[in-house]
């Protein structure tokens, strides 16, 4: 079966190099992959699960909590643990497959973590010893972490901190296993490293948009890098597609697709080019205008326009600074700020404690809303 259009992988060789290096080492810290929504941390991990860690050596308990919606602390135990088939009937073989991803757990102690009778740290620690004890090395995979924001409102921030603890105890203290953890939500990484003292014993790896070269080479290589073979980009097309979704891999591969039905004897017609990116940012200012539909929401992301408009990376003081009329007070600010990192609108650098508007074309669409209000 072949498709007109197939998932690139561009580059990465850095992120990659990076990776091998750390897994190479005995575990001693916890690995945060970080970067706004959709730049391919997703991607990379499994890039880099298959291309070097599939293999008896290594034991991945890979996690996506996207699929799982947690809100409570029997939601949590259904995510980690799972029950283990292989000791009732049925087909053997299929359900020994899946029991690979996950801790596995005999129906009563599954009974007795939901109850909270048993420990759900005890249990992921016997696990963790009898791989060891056979002369595997376990990897813990956590994608989407911000998917445990729900727990962590709910309540139940005690559970996340003694997570943490946990794994800062099996990487840390006892090197019994590599922890990796990835999210677009720098903000929550900040706060869970904050709640459970993480800070010195975290590693960050930074997984951001492609950069000009190498979106200009994949633009430059469209069959060989996405299997597109009804067109190809002219170069003014090329630098089109740059200025409006910079090097944002899913918007730029979901656009490439959008125009495949314009083509003509290879080329997009340019009409029909302008009239797709036009409907983008089109898009993008109506994102704006559905979240700023109160004059508070309005003054915060003219403030955010124009200190993206003095430096893409800025500080939590620079929007305040620009924030003139008094109408969040701090705490209030911080948290409309998290909130807007949490449905990506901003992005979050843990490290840097900067923000940035998330992506070329929310940055074309910010400004235009700021336009349309008059800021
Ligand atoms: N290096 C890359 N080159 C080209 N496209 C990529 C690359 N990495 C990811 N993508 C594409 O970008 C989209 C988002 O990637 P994903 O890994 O899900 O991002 P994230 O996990 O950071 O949200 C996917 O459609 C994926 O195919
Ligand atoms: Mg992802």
């Amino acid at each position: 079966m072949k498709y007109s259009k197939e998932p690139a992988f561009i580059n990465r060789s850095q992120e990659m190099v990076f990776l091998k290096n750390w897994i190479d080492e005995r575990p001693e810290n916890i690995l945060f992959i970080y970067g706004p929504k959709s730049s391919g941390k997703t991607t990379l991990l499994y890039r880099f699960i298959e291309e070097n860690l599939s293999n008896a050596a290594y034991d991945i308990k890979h996690f996506n909590l996207r699929e799982i919606f947690l809100e409570q602390y029997k939601d949590f135990i259904r995510a980690f643990f799972e029950i283990d088939y292989s000791k009732a009937k049925g087909d053997l073989k299929e359900k020994r497959e899946y029991d690979l991803k996950v801790f596995k757990l005999t129906v009563e102690a599954l009974k007795g973590l939901e109850a909270q009778e048993l420990d759900p740290f005890v249990i992921m620690k016997k696990e963790l010893l009898k791989l060891e004890a056979k002369g595997r090395r376990p990897v813990i995979v956590i994608d989407e972490l911000q998917a445990l924001e729900g727990i962590y409102l709910n309540g139940q921030r005690e559970l996340l901190k003694e997570l943490f603890n946990f794994f800062v105890a099996m990487s840390k203290e006892s090197h019994l296993c590599h922890v990796i953890i990835a999210s677009s939500d720098g903000y929550f990484i900040e706060r869970i490293c904050n709640d459970s003292k993480l800070n010195k014993t975290s590693t960050f790896l930074e997984v951001n948009y492609l950069n000009k070269d190498d979106t200009y080479y994949w633009l430059n290589n469209l069959e060989k890098e996405s299997a597109i073979k009804k067109y190809t980009l002219t170069p003014a097309q090329i630098d089109r597609v740059w200025e409006t979704f910079g090097g944002s891999c899913w918007e730029i591969s979901r656009f490439l697709g959008e125009i495949m039905m314009y083509a003509e004897g290879g080329a997009v017609p340019e009409a029909a080019f302008e009239e797709a990116l036009r409907k983008v940012v089109i898009q993008m200012r109506s994102l704006h205008v559905d979240y700023a539909y109160t004059k508070k929401r309005q003054a915060l992301f003219a403030a955010i326009n124009a200190a993206m408009q003095t430096s893409p990376c800025f500080t939590y003081a620079a929007v305040s600074a620009s924030l003139s009329e008094g109408f969040y007070d701090e705490e209030a600010l911080h948290d409309e700020l998290g909130n807007l990192v949490s449905q990506n609108f901003i992005a979050y650098n843990p490290v840097t404690a900067e923000y940035a508007v998330q992506g070329r074309s929310m940055e074309i669409g910010l400004t235009m809303f700021a336009e349309m209000i008059g800021r």
